[in-house]
């Protein structure tokens, strides 16, 4: 991996490595794209503030979130379908990340269960949950992340209909996927891709399979889900799932303060600021423009977080400065993945400290806690 030196590096063996089917699922956002692209556009147009002169010798990363001390600012953001990425993705992921005692947030959409990912990982993981129409299944699939010592609950509020993801529609790639003709000519394109996925059991939902009312088997669970996202999704759902999960709770997918406000009124322990990758709305802000908005109007007691459009260590220390008090990314480490499997996913974490530590040292400071709004020049308009 000498030549990899950045993430496009990772991206672009990603792109050779997997069927098109599922790099197109990551590389793409609905629509037309506007807000995927505007994501990392936005940092570009953030500029960083250099100093000189300044004494930068021992540099502190180590953040505190949930009353609980990580390594590094930054962790993973929760993905569907990590498994199909490589084999045993989330495993993979989760182990990276208790390697560098860093947050993984685990979705509902993965294939490796919540046990599995318990069963290979000791560090808590934080489990991602969508709000199904099914609330045995809710109830259940709740009681097990507790079950499996999750740290926190991270509720997605900006799925409760699915945003059109154009690339999804032409590779006829439903969630859960559906063999079709078309795909077949994509894998036997990617032989080694299905050899390495033939040496595992995970290959479907583990969360959901097994778990759900009548759904045993892939052809059920693509009914079933296609059913299941709650339109009626509203904040008095939040109160009955606090009932049952009794820890801290995280709402994702906040863009407007409004928003923030009232996850914060309903006891939420923080928000993740996302605009689920540019994979919702597409039209609305980017990512890291609402932070901004949000941060300056949200008080301390609700921590914040961000994820969208992360290419970088300068993104990072950008979106730190803004006022995250930890950033997530997710199509970042899927091309570490998908390109080399969990030395991938190594190669990630080692690119994102490596410029993040540089740049935070020509900013002129030694410590990722202090960055803030002095360290940045306005967004160029
Ligand atoms: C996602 N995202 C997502 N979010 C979530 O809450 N549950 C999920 O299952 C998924 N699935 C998912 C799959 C893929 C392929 C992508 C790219 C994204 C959104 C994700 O958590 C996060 O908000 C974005 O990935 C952040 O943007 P970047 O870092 O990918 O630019």
């Amino acid at each position: 991996m000498r030549n990899i030196l950045e993430i496009n590096d990772l991206k672009i063996i990603a792109k050779k490595r997997l069927p098109k089917m599922f790099y197109d699922y990551v590389d793409s956002g609905s629509w037309t794209e506007t807000t995927y692209s505007s994501n990392e556009e936005d940092f570009r147009k953030i500029k960083l503030r250099q100093r000189v002169g300044i004494d930068i010798s021992n540099r502190i990363y180590k953040t505190k979130i949930l009353n609980t001390n990580y390594n590094l600012p930054f962790g993973f953001s929760p993905v569907g379908m990590g498994g199909m990425m490589y084999p045993d993705g989330e495993i993979l992921a989760a182990k990276v990340c208790e390697e560098n005692n860093i947050p993984y947030i685990l979705s509902t959409m993965s294939i490796c269960s919540i046990e599995e990912i318990a069963k290979n990982s000791k560090a808590p993981f934080w489990f991602q949950l969508y709000v199904m129409k099914d609330r045995d299944f809710i109830e259940n699939i709740i009681n097990r992340a507790k079950e499996a010592n999750c740290k926190a609950l991270v509720v997605t509020m900006d799925l409760p209909v699915l945003g059109q993801r154009h690339q999804d529609i032409k590779n006829r790639l439903s969630a859960p996927p559906k063999l079709h003709f078309s795909h077949i000519m994509q894998l036997l394109k990617r032989p080694s891709w299905c050899f390495k996925m033939l040496k595992t059991k995970n290959k479907t939902f583990g969360n959901i399979i097994g778990h759900a009312k009548g759904v045993n088997d892939l052809s059920s669970i693509i009914e079933w889900t296609s059913k299941q996202f709650d339109q009626g999704l509203s904040w008095s759902y939040i109160e009955w799932i606090k009932k049952i999960w009794q820890g801290p709770i995280i709402i994702k997918g906040i863009l407007d303060e409004e928003d923030a406000k009232i996850a914060k009124n309903i006891g939420a322990q923080g928000i993740i600021v996302s605009n689920h990758g540019g994979r919702q709305l597409d039209g609305t802000l980017s990512s890291i423009r609402a932070l901004g908005k949000i941060t300056d109007k949200i008080g301390d007691d609700l921590e914040i977080y961000f994820d969208g459009g992360i290419r970088s260590g300068q993104d990072i220390i950008k979106a730190l400065a803004s006022g995250a008090k930890t950033v997530f990314f997710g199509r970042p480490y899927l091309y570490g993945l998908g390109a080399y499997g969990q030395k991938g996913i190594r190669k990630v974490i080692e690119i994102f400290k490596k410029e993040m530590d540089i740049t935070m040292a020509l900013c002129g400071e030694t410590n990722s806690n202090n960055l803030n709004e002095k360290n940045l020049y306005q967004h160029e308009q």
